[in-house]
Order: structure tokens, then C-alpha cells, then sequence
């Protein structure tokens, strides 16, 4: 059983590749990797619906299991639609595994939850009443104008890890592959002291899952948001994140390449 994770595909920015581009390098390259289930992380898109129906599109292209969790620009309001609707659209797909982990076999399964920021990541320089204003040096964090949940997002992050724990109490027999959008581990953020990420890592990961880590099985820890790609290994845990990222980010212009170089396969026996 071979499993692939890839992460912050944003195929609606500008890129030299069109949508359906991605949708067929994604297809070819779960081929040749022989993949018999593809993860994708979150932030397909900034339009929940377009980011849906590539997942749809993808199941058709490779005829496998395709999963996926909503990253905070799947979120973003479009079509009047309120960040709760949006939600509430994404926990009634099949493939969205937030609400219904996937079991692989006796052994492992697969649990995923976008999470969300809890600010704990950023310079301990600046106070949460500072980081809420999510704005600085005159960028304003996106997801304050796209996204509101009607609570802070140390709240979203403390609910989307009681909603993953609510997950992995129902495999917690099994060894877990934990796959998130926001970063669960502060090894990712951006190296500080850094101009302006001392403030915006605040809204790249979270703590919340810390707890998690100790008590259930998790084995692996899947994650984007953040957009470089890294493997680290912590007390038995592999962290890694598997983010594409921007076409302007990319080292080589090269779709296939960089979408090789992104994707994270586990092989489960
Ligand atoms: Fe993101």
C-alpha cells in the first residue's frame, strides 16, 4: 500500500501551467508512483468549490482512493458563502477526512484535520493582542479579509485539535499517519530572528497537537501551509511537510519535477 501526500497545490495563481495541467501531472505522477491512495493537505485553491472538484477530478484520473483535508485558503468566501458554510460543505464529502479517519488495515490508519494557527509559533516579542491585528509593516495576513470563523484563532485551533482527537480516540488501536494543513511542529516556521516572519509565523502552526503527539500512536505528521518542503524526525515521529507552493517559488519551472519533489510517499506492508 503505497500513500502519497502532497499539499498547497494553489492551482488558481499564476502559474506558466493551466488547472488542468495540474490535474494531469498530479494523475501521471500518482502513476508512476504506483500510489494507491493520494492525500492532498489543503490550499488547492481559493474556491472551495474549484478546490472540490479537482479532488473529483483527480478520482477520476487515477481511478484510487483520493483524500483530502480544506487548507485556509479552501476557506476563503466566495459565492456569499460564510466560512461556517464552507465547513459544513467540505465535512459532507466522502473524501474529506475530518469527521471520518481512513482506515488502511488491522495495523494503520490515516486521520486528518486542517488544524488552524494559535500564534504559539511566533517571536515571543510581540502580544496576542498585537498578532490579532494580523497586520504589519503594511501586509495584511489574507485570511482576516477572507476567512471568519466568528471566534479568535486560538479558539479554531483549539477546536480543530479536540475535533482530530475526537478522530484518533476512534483508531487508537492503530498506528496513525496524522496529516494537517498549519504546521504541528515549530522546526518548520520560518527561521528567525527573520524582518517580518518574527510576527507572521504566528499564523503558520499550532501547539495544539503537541499533547496529541504523547498520547495516541501517531507515527507520521503530514502538514503544508508553510511553502518549502522538509523531513524531520522527532521521539519516533516523522514531521514532514509536502507543500508545492507558488509557481514563482519554484526552483525549476518544471511542473512534474517539482510535484515529484513535493509529494511524500509512505509504504505501509
Ligand atoms: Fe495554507
Amino acid at each position: 500500500m503505497r500513500i502519497g501526500t502532497i499539499s498547497d497545490l494553489h492551482i488558481d495563481r499564476p502559474s506558466d501551467y493551466t488547472e488542468t495541467e495540474y490535474a494531469e501531472t498530479l494523475a501521471s505522477l500518482a502513476e508512476d508512483q504506483h500510489l494507491d491512495v493520494l492525500l492532498i493537505a489543503g490550499d488547492i485553491s481559493n474556491d472551495y468549490r474549484k478546490s472540490y472538484q479537482f479532488v473529483q477530478e483527480m478520482k477520476r484520473r487515477i481511478n484510487k482512493e483520493v483524500l483530502f483535508i480544506p487548507g485556509n485558503h479552501d476557506y476563503w468566501n466566495v459565492d456569499e458563502k460564510t466560512t461556517h458554510e464552507i465547513h459544513e460543505f467540505f465535512m459532507q464529502q466522502p473524501e474529506c477526512l475530518m469527521g471520518h479517519p481512513y482506515i488502511i488495515n488491522d495495523e494503520w490508519a490515516i486521520v486528518g484535520n486542517s488544524g488552524w494557527y494559535d500564534y504559539t509559533f511566533a517571536s515571543s516579542e510581540y502580544t496576542t493582542e498585537r498578532l490579532e491585528r494580523r497586520r504589519f509593516k503594511g501586509a495584511t495576513w489574507q485570511d482576516k479579509v477572507h476567512v471568519d470563523w466568528g471566534m479568535s484563532d486560538i479558539e479554531v485551533s483549539h477546536k480543530a485539535a479536540l475535533m482530530a482527537e475526537n478522530d484518533l480516540q476512534k483508531v487508537e488501536d492503530k498506528k496513525i499517519i496524522l496529516v494537517t494543513h498549519v504546521v504541528t511542529d515549530p522546526s518548520f516556521r520560518v527561521p528567525m530572528p527573520h524582518r517580518i516572519f518574527n510576527y507572521f509565523n504566528a499564523f503558520i502552526g499550532t501547539s495544539d497537537f503537541q499533547p496529541l503527539f504523547q498520547k495516541y500512536n501517531i507515527r507520521y505528521s503530514l502538514m503544508g501551509h508553510v511553502h518549502f518542503r522538509g523531513e524531520t524526525e522527532k521521539d519516533g515521529i516523522e514531521f514532514a511537510c509536502v507543500s508545492l507552493g507558488y509557481f514563482r517559488e519554484w526552483r525549476t519551472k518544471n511542473i512534474y519535477r517539482e510535484m515529484s519533489h513535493a509529494l511524500n510517499v509512505i509504504e505501509i506492508s
